[in-house]
């Protein structure tokens, strides 16, 4: 790993290959374009916005990340989407519902010059969805060399010096790791004969890995989570993160149930439930499709609590996560919690949450900084899965065999040690002695 003034610097442009072009990336790109033209300011991004404590707390040294760390500039970003339709970025985001017309208007002609590019996509894995605007090939192998092409082809025409691949298509349905997936070459057998193990959220990981092109995948999918990807991330120094952008229910879950436990009160049950009507709550609709986000949302609260090593407190939860597509509501999301906790002498109490959120908002600058820090990473010759960016995930990967961190906060900092790691600062532990003589 490079660290320091050995981290290669972010000169030159980078390209954001993103795939699907619906409400999130709609949104971070409408986003972008706005912040650029001085519209707005980039709220919910640490890149942008967080500061980082360096040294002691007397020595006062608290740059923003963004000046901390050599990242990209906005200015240096160029796009590319695909998409099952065929659209520009500003009609996609008309579509999508999430942003003003009014916004969306002041950065016309940039969203107008997003067209998007034929995907690769089948029916089978995204029930919902009819697509037009589709790739035809032989085999999905044929399909990844495709894509292969339309990287090299953005990489030339736009002069692009590096790339980063960010999944925010639909949630594919559950798939269960398959024995095609254990080894680059029965991955690459089972493309050929288009075994249906193989789906298209892999077949984009495949291309950009091939390349040595970072991936980050937005959605619940397996993508990653194979023997042969991870593999494939490793060979071609490839850095990895996922799955599934931490926004709204599950963001407050991984506020709130650290708290509960650091106070060591009891859980009995969680009941979390939702609206929403955007095409993301259409997809999920389809029970295929909600079982991937389901295992993603369930995961959190039990690693958080730990049930093995406090069952007398969390042994026995009931926990519940239910999905309703509700059209008129469009991304503009309701949620609700109902959190049954129980305290001294084991007497309940209850906690509601109700929150009126918008999702893509929340989503947009986890995009942003995951683009921005998984492109440092491949600067600093990091490569493979990036569990410092746990901290965006619902459902971070890790090495094999390693239970993911959830907790926000051990996140936050796991994030910021790395960020101190990299530029050869000190890392923070919190101890604090050495500001008292009393040691
Ligand atoms: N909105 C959030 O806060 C949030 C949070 C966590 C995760 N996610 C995930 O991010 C993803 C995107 O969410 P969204 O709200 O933007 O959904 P969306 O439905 O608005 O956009 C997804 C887009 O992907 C396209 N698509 C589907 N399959 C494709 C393929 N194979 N190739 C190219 N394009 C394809 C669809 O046509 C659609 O335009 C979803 O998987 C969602 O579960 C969203």
């Amino acid at each position: 790993m490079l660290r320091g003034k050995d981290i290669k610097h972010a000169q030159g442009k980078l390209g954001v290959m993103i795939v699907g072009l619906g409400a999130v990336s709609t949104t971070f790109v409408a986003g972008i374009e706005a912040i650029k033209k001085g519209h707005s300011e980039a709220f919910g991004s640490v890149s942008q916005l967080a500061t980082i404590r360096l040294g002691k707390r007397t020595d006062n040294r608290n740059p923003k990340i963004k000046d901390f760390v050599p990242l990209s500039k906005l200015e240096d970003i160029e796009f590319l989407a695909w998409d099952i339709f065929e659209e520009d970025a500003y009609e996609a985001a008309i579509k999508a519902g999430v942003l003003e017309k009014e916004l969306l208007d002041k950065v016309e002609p940039e969203l107008r010059s997003l067209k998007s590019t034929k995907a690769v996509f089948m029916t089978d894995y995204v029930k919902k969805l009819q697509g037009t605007h589709i790739k035809q090939a032989a085999n999905k192998y044929e399909y990844a060399q495709m894509l292969m092409d339309d990287i090299k082809n953005f990489q030339t025409e736009k002069k692009l010096d590096r790339l980063v691949m960010a999944w925010a298509a639909s949630t594919e349905v559950y798939i269960e790791p398959h024995a095609v997936h254990d080894t680059i070459a029965t991955f690459e057998e089972a493309m050929k004969s288009n075994h249906p193990a193989i789906s298209p959220s892999m077949i984009y990981a495949y291309a950009a890995l091939s390349l040595g092109i970072p991936y980050i995948n937005g959605a619940p999918n397996l993508t990653l989570e194979i023997p042969a990807l991870r593999e494939l991330a490793k060979t071609n120094k490839a850095p990895v993160c996922g799955k599934d952008f931490k926004t709204g229910q599950t963001l407050m879950k991984t506020i709130i149930a650290p708290g509960l436990k650091a106070r060591m009160l009891g859980l009995s049950g969680w009941f979390s439930t939702n609206i929403l009507g955007n095409r993301d709550g259409e997809v999920l609709d389809d029970p295929d499709s909600f079982k991937t986000k389901e295992v993603s949302k369930l995961s959190v609260l039990e690693s958080i609590l730990q049930q093995d090593t406090y069952p007398q407190l969390y042994g026995d939860i009931y926990h519940k996560v239910r999905i309703n597509y509700y059209p008129p509501r469009g991304d503009n999301k309701e949620s609700w919690d109902n959190i049954d906790i129980f305290g001294w002498l084991g007497y309940p109490m209850q906690i509601k949450i109700n929150f009126l959120c918008r999702d893509s908002i929340l989503a947009a600058p986890v995009l942003l900084d995951l683009i921005l820090f998984t492109d440092l990473a491949k600067r600093c010759g990091m490569y493979g899965v990036q569990e410092w960016l746990s901290f965006f995930f619902k459902s971070p990967m890790t090495a094999p065999g390693l239970y993911p961190e959830n907790d926000l906060f051990i996140q936050q900092t796991k994030l910021k040690n790395t960020l101190r790691y990299m530029m050869n600062e000190d890392l923070i532990t919190h101890l604090g002695l050495e500001y008292y003589d009393e040691m």
